[in-house]
């Protein structure tokens, strides 16, 4: 059996990094194939190591919403969550919004209702409005408040954002 001192030793060795993982996502339409230590969030990912800084970082944990992204067409906070667990997923950015080359209506509303300031929580905000709209679950102005509480804006432009998400909503409804 070995003593107290042997293990103490054991226990003081460097341990081997776990090795990096190939993950393959598509990325605003694009197949990419990355090699990632599991412990790169996505966030980290899209922003280090694919330079889509459109995705802004806010707190790092889960609290701000400045890094919604949309992953198989769900709004998620790209902090929170590690690149390795979604191998084969889809994943859209602010970057990949628009197409070919006219802004998605939800950036247009923006612009339109005049629904940021400094724009550092814009990207976020506008991928969780995205992300609303297809849930279906706002029906109310609370609902909307409710539903956009994960996304802080410090320049207070909320009432504006919520305008964006009630054009929305309406313009899904009409097609
Ligand atoms: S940076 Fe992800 S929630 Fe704040
Ligand atoms: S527009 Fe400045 S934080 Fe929202």
């Amino acid at each position: 059996m070995k003593d107290k001192l042997e293990k103490e030793k054991e226990a003081a060795q460097p341990r081997a990094l776990p090795p990096k993982q190939t993950v393959t996502l598509t990325i605003n339409g694009t197949e990419r194939q990355l090699e990632l230590e599991p412990w790169v969030s996505l966030l980290d990912m899209l922003r280090e190591q694919l330079h889509l800084t459109g995705t802004k970082v806010g707190c790092n944990h889960g609290q701000c919403g400045a890094c919604t992204i949309l992953l198989d067409g769900k709004r998620i906070n790209s902090c929170l969550t590690l690149a390795v667990m979604h191998d084969g997923a889809e994943i859209t950015t602010i970057e990949g919004l628009a197409k070919d080359g006219e802004l998605h209506p939800v950036q247009q509303g923006f612009i339109v209702h005049d629904a940021f300031q400094c724009g550092y929580c814009t990207p976020g905000q506008i991928c969780s409005v995205v992300g609303l709209v297809s849930e279906g679950k706002a029906r109310t102005l609370d609902d909307i408040r409710d539903l956009m509480s994960g996304n802080i804006c410090r320049c207070g432009a909320y009432n504006n954002i919520v305008k964006v998400v009630q054009e929305e909503l309406e313009r899904s409804k009409a097609q």
